[in-house]
C-alpha cells in the first residue's frame, strides 16, 4: 500500500514537474495573436463560465425600460469603453477582435440572447483568463444595465449606423430630439 501512495506522488510530481519544466524553459507559447483555444478548451471554458454565471447573476429583469434615452445613455458608454473590443454599429468587427487569447465576441453583429441579468454580471465582473474586464467600481449599476439594454437593443439601431454613434438617431420615437 504504502509503495503504491508512493507511486502516485512520483508519479503526479513527474506530471507537474514536467509541465511545469516545460513551460518555464520557453516551450510554452505566450502570445495571444496567432493562438486560439483548442475545443477542449473552448467548450470545458465556456460551460464553467454559463455554470457560474447561472448560479450567480442576479435573476431579476433589466430594471430600465428599452426607452430611446435609456438605450442612447448605453450606447454611449458602450461607445466610450466596449467598441474598441465589442465593435460598433459603424464598425461592427473590431480589428482587435483576433488580438486576444481568446478572440472577443462582436456584440453589434451577434447579440447575446442570455437573460440581461447573465450579461449584467459578465459585464460587472469581468471574466477570468480573458480580455474582458470587470467594470465593477467604474461603471455605476445603472450604467451596466443601461449598457446590457443598448447590446440587446442594437440590433434595432442598424438603420442608424451611418450616424456619428454619438449622436444616433431615435430609433422609432421622432419627438425625443437627438441628445
Ligand atoms: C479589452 C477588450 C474588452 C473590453 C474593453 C470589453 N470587453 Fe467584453 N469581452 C472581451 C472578451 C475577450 C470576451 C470573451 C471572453 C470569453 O471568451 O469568455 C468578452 C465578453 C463579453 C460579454 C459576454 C458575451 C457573451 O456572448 O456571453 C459581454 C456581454 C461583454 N463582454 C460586454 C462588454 C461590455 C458591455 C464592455 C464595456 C463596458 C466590454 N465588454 C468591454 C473583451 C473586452
Amino acid at each position: 500500500m504504502r509503495g503504491f501512495i508512493l507511486g502516485i506522488i512520483l508519479t503526479l510530481l513527474a506530471v507537474f514537474g514536467g509541465a511545469y519544466y516545460y513551460a518555464t524553459t520557453g516551450h510554452f507559447d505566450t502570445r495571444a495573436v496567432g493562438n486560439t483555444p483548442s475545443t477542449l478548451e473552448r467548450s470545458s471554458a465556456m460551460k464553467s463560465l454559463d455554470a457560474w454565471v447561472e448560479g450567480h447573476a442576479p435573476k431579476q429583469p433589466n430594471p430600465f425600460q428599452p426607452t430611446t434615452d435609456n438605450i442612447m445613455d448605453g450606447s454611449m458608454t458602450y461607445d466610450k469603453n466596449c467598441a474598441l473590443c465589442h465593435g460598433s454599429l459603424k464598425d461592427p468587427t473590431s480589428q482587435m477582435r483576433t488580438k486576444f487569447y481568446p478572440p472577443v465576441p462582436q456584440l453589434m453583429s451577434n447579440t447575446p440572447d442570455d437573460p440581461d441579468g447573465n450579461l449584467f454580471y459578465v459585464v460587472k465582473y469581468g471574466i477570468r483568463y480573458t480580455a474582458m474586464p470587470g467594470w465593477d467600481g467604474v461603471l455605476s449599476d445603472d450604467d451596466i444595465w443601461k449598457t446590457v439594454l443598448f447590446v440587446k437593443n442594437s440590433n434595432q439601431m442598424k438603420d442608424n449606423s451611418k450616424q456619428s454613434p454619438q449622436n444616433p438617431q431615435p430609433m422609432d420615437n421622432p419627438k425625443q430630439p437627438p441628445k
